[in-house]
């Protein structure tokens, strides 16, 4: 083949064979396809789209640009959760250990934080000693021993996408659903997994701008991933607020903690957990779906899971009395100040984008990918959609490293939370995808 024969099939309209998909991502791989054909052949599927085929085909030539990870030797099945991003989304750090406590494994390949989204990895960072990327055998080791470990990505997994995903990131084709959908799951199947559910988001905080569009990248990951062969399910879930009431790295690492112990668990935050554990074990033949979520939440409030999370910390070099004492351990920012609200009313919207930009502002998060970030500072005490504040009541809590960003993370919050008449009504999960 033509690099550039296959890319004037795909701008005319053409549907390529797997053939001809396989020889563009090896070409990714292994640099024979240049920087500009790849831009070109993003900018045509962009306009053109893939059919079904199409996606699984990319998919699984992704996925196999790298390592494939193997755990069929172990006594129960490879599970994993991925979410298409949010603002105070903590959500792995819960479900990794309630589903190891159930019996299956997760090997957890998270991602660091992008645009306005918080990131596993950056979390499991702010934990002092965790080493976030292990050797393979370490990884392995500890997935074995504790049911889950939460890591990061490496450069031996899907290559092809990471070379496609920075392309695409600097030639405006990123939002498109078929490119999307291959991206997240080269990366998530090679893992080896034997099921995955999707946590898709919908609304003023999700990557996807519209509710429709959440939507139909939920269909598509879940027919591309079981078109794959990985058993796949998902729940499209609300962001149109910040999930649980904290924003940051070190915070969220601290709320995930007390929800694990249930020194404090966030109605929503358990809801939408312990649904998708459920889906998990459901996936992973551990139980029927009558009993799942029972299963789940034994698990949770036996104090089981709370143990997991607590083992996989000291294996991967964190402090022993982690879960006990994590205030001591987690770093804190020096400022904290309380933002007030300027009128009386009920929170009717949170533009929760904004939100975790206020995050990325006071250097939670990044601007540019190799900047480093402040794992101490972030938001707490966020108030929820439909609460009701008078005047002076704070609508949330910032924590920052110094006077000047407090005050414009303070500012960025106030302009993101609409006070006015009662909220637009919602629900936590608006739908399940079943495989
Ligand atoms: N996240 C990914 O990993 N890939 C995309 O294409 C978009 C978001």
């Amino acid at each position: 083949y033509l690099p550039q024969e296959l890319i004037a099939k795909k701008r005319d309209g053409g549907t390529l064979t797997s053939e001809e998909i396989n020889f563009l991502v090896h070409g990714m791989t292994n640099g024979a396809v240049t920087d500009a054909q790849i831009s070109s052949f993003a900018m045509a599927v962009f306009f053109r789209g893939m059919e079904m085929d199409e996606r699984v085909a990319l998919t699984l030539a992704m996925r196999d640009s790298g390592d494939v990870l193997d755990w069929s030797h172990l006594d129960g099945p490879a599970l994993d959760k991925h979410s298409t991003g949010g603002v105070g989304d903590n959500l792995s750090l819960m479900l990794a250990p309630i589903v190891a406590a159930c019996g299956g494994y997760v090997p957890m390949i998270s991602g660091r934080g992008l645009g306005h989204t918080g990131g596993t990895l950056d979390k499991m960072d702010s934990i002092p000693g965790y080493t976030t990327q292990p050797d393979n055998e370490t990884f392995r080791k500890v997935t074995e021993a504790c049911g889950c470990a939460i890591i990061g990505q490496t450069a031996s997994l899907a290559p092809a996408d990471k070379r496609f995903y920075g392309i695409r990131d600097v030639t405006a084709t990123v939002e498109s659903i078929d490119l999307i959908t291959a991206s997240i799951l080269s990366k998530k199947l090679a893992a080896g997994l034997d099921g995955l559910v999707l946590d898709v988001k919908s609304g003023s905080g999700a990557f996807m701008p519209s509710h429709e569009q959440s939507e139909a990248l939920a269909e598509s990951l879940v027919a591309v991933a079981n078109g794959a062969g990985t058993k796949t399910s998902a729940l499209l879930t609300d962001m149109n607020e910040v999930l649980g009431h904290a924003a940051g790295n070190a915070v969220e690492v601290a709320t995930a903690v007390e929800f694990l112990t249930g020194e404090a668990q966030d109605p929503r935050v358990r809801e939408i957990t312990l649904a998708l554990c459920a889906d998990m074990l459901v996936l992973g033949g551990l139980a029927p779906e009558a009993e799942s979520l029972a299963k789940v939440a034994e698990a949770l409030d036996s104090g089981k899971a709370a143990e997991k999370f607590s083992e996989m910390v000291t294996q991967l070099g964190g402090p022993g009395d982690f879960v006990d004492r994590y205030q001591d351990h987690l770093p804190t920012a020096p400022i904290v100040i309380d933002v007030p609200a300027l009128a009386t009313g009920t929170v009717s919207a949170m533009d929760t984008r904004a939100i975790g930009n206020a995050v990325v502002a006071l250097g939670g998060g990044r601007t540019n990918p190799a900047d480093p970030i402040d794992h101490a500072v972030g938001l707490t005490h966020i108030t929820d959609v439909g609460a009701l504040i008078s005047k002076g009541d704070p609508l949330a809590r910032v924590l920052a490293r110094d006077e000047a960003t407090a005050q414009e993370a303070a500012r960025r919050v106030t302009a993101a939370i609409n006070l006015g008449d009662a909220p637009a009504s919602r629900a936590n999960v608006y739908r399940r995808l079943a495989p």
